[in-house]
């Protein structure tokens, strides 16, 4: 699987050019990116980098791929990115390694998101990895009694849960937030259930990822797919 991860990002590295501003994602997957774009760039390729995640960013500048902010430059060219799970129309459920809200500015800033993933990623309907919600601590049980309202109102239900680190305690993400994973099985119709979610107090961000991915490099056992948005 982790050679999977590797073909997928060393295929997405092959859009990078001199020159370019990018969005490193999060996780396993995009950790083998940076590893090479690590590589290209200690051998003369010149490029910047906006991470996603404070992990991201120590392995980067481990990597001395030169870093900025989204305060410092207007707007990205390109950002490689895993996922939990990714449709049909490439819409994805994103946050495993709860990072989503970062992940989102970034790729919304980019001009082109490449997810690279392997083929387990690839779904018929999201929703059977846990769907990750960004929310604020404060007010959390209504938080909680409004999304589920929204997941009623777009015909989904499921257990839901904060979660924890490997250390028991409440997980808090790069931005001081909490996340609820709701277990939802199937999601009918995720544009519009992202719209609801998107509306409730309380919400920071949720990881349904709708409209950002342009294309999406799948490795599989039987070698590499692209598949760009229509
Ligand atoms: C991080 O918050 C996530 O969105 C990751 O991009 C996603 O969980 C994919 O991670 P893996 O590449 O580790 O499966």
């Amino acid at each position: 699987m982790d050679a999977l991860k590797r073909q997928a990002a060393a295929r997405a590295l092959e859009h990078v050019t001199d020159g370019m501003r990018l969005g490193l994602g999060t996780g396993s997957t995009a950790r083998h990116f940076v590893d090479l774009l690590g590589e290209k760039v200690a051998g003369g390729l010149r490029v910047i980098g906006v991470p996603t995640s404070e992990v991201t960013r120590a392995q980067a500048e481990a990597c001395g791929i030169p870093l900025t902010t989204l305060d410092e430059i207007d707007h990205l060219d390109l950002t490689v990115d895993g996922a939990d799970e990714c449709d049909h129309a490439l819409n994805l459920i994103k946050g495993g390694g709860g990072a989503l809200l970062r992940e989102k500015i970034v790729a919304a800033a980019s001009d082109r998101m490449i997810v690279i993933a392997d083929d387990s990623k690839w779904v018929d309907a999201l929703g059977r990895f846990p769907l990750p919600v960004e929310v604020i601590p404060f007010g959390l049980a209504a938080t909680q009694r409004a999304i589920a309202r929204a997941f009623a109102q777009n015909g989904v239900s499921g257990q839901m849960g904060v979660r924890k680190g490997k250390d028991g305690h409440v997980f808090v993400t790069d931005g001081g937030h909490w996340i609820v994973d709701a277990h939802l099985g199937r999601i009918g119709d995720a544009p519009r259930l992202a719209e609801a979610l998107s509306l409730i107090p309380g919400v920071v961000e949720h990881g349904l990822f709708i409209g950002l991915a342009r294309t999406v490099v799948l490795a599989g056992a039987d070698g590499i797919r692209v598949i760009e948005r229509r």
